[in-house]
């Protein structure tokens, strides 16, 4: 079975406020956007990947990403999109037909081969699996004023990383469809698969390690982590 990473490093990184893109900033000697990457790269369940990046930094992720670090994998840079879900569609557009395809955010550095077994494992079994962890927090839903609604059984909450693996075809025709439609309130690629099909989506566990580098203290956490090792 041929499976294919897109990695998504296309984002501007607002709210990190750095100059550089968060992507791009180092972490014990490697731009965060490596870590990812390499995982891929050694995973042998990955047989090509997909770098989407903001167009202006497509020839310095060739040369100071790709080439530097031999992630002979990567087949395509390409540009992404406005949005996330913009950038995912034109990753599946430069797919050459897998059967599944690994959605990953190129902010998450933490992920390994064994994240990667579990959702390949599970996307098998239904054609759709996303990748979260049991929430450590109660959660609650509430109304735009403040107050709240209610509140779901904690055991019933899961907070969502990356990857979301999906049945290649699934995605795309599942994509296809809402494109038509407001796009607009969607933050995950699982939601698409929701909302457009009725293909039951699999959770499957990470780890609490793996966070997305969104704010500066994310960066403090992650150097703890990768000190560790
Ligand atoms: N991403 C992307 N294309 C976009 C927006 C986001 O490829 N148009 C990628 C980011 O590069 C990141 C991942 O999607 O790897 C998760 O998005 P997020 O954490 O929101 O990153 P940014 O959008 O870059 O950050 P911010 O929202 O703070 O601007
Ligand atoms: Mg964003």
């Amino acid at each position: 079975e041929k499976c294919t990473a897109i990695v998504l490093a296309a984002g501007k990184g607002k709210r990190m406020h750095s100059k550089i893109q968060k992507q791009f900033l180092e972490i014990q000697g490697y731009p965060v956007l490596y870590y990812s990457l390499h995982c891929f790269q050694e995973s042998s369940m990955i047989q090509d990947i997909i770098l989407v990046t903001s167009e202006d930094v497509i020839s310095y992720c060739k040369e100071q990403i790709v080439d530097k670090y031999a992630f002979s994998k990567v087949t395509r840079v390409i540009p992404g999109g406005k949005e996330r879900y913009d950038s995912v569609y034109a990753g599946l557009l430069a797919c050459d037909n897998p059967d599944y395809v690994f959605i990953h955010d190129g902010a998450r550095p933490f992920i390994n081969e064994e994240i990667l077994r579990r959702g390949l494992s599970a996307v098998q079994q239904t054609g759709a699996c996303v990748i979260g962890m049991p929430s450590k927090d109660t959660v609650k839903i509430a109304d735009t004023q403040g107050n709240v609604l209610e509140t779901p059984d904690r055991n019933c909450v899961w907070t969502i990383q990356t990857p979301q693996i999906f049945s290649y075809a699934l995605i795309c025709r599942a994509h296809e469809s809402i494109r038509k439609k407001d796009m607009s309130k969607v933050t995950d690629d699982a939601m698409v698969v929701e909302q457009e099909t009725g293909v039951k989506v699999r959770l499957a566990q990470g780890s609490y390690r793996n966070i997305k580098i969104t704010t500066p203290e994310d960066l403090k956490i992650a150097q703890a982590f990768f000190q560790e090792n």
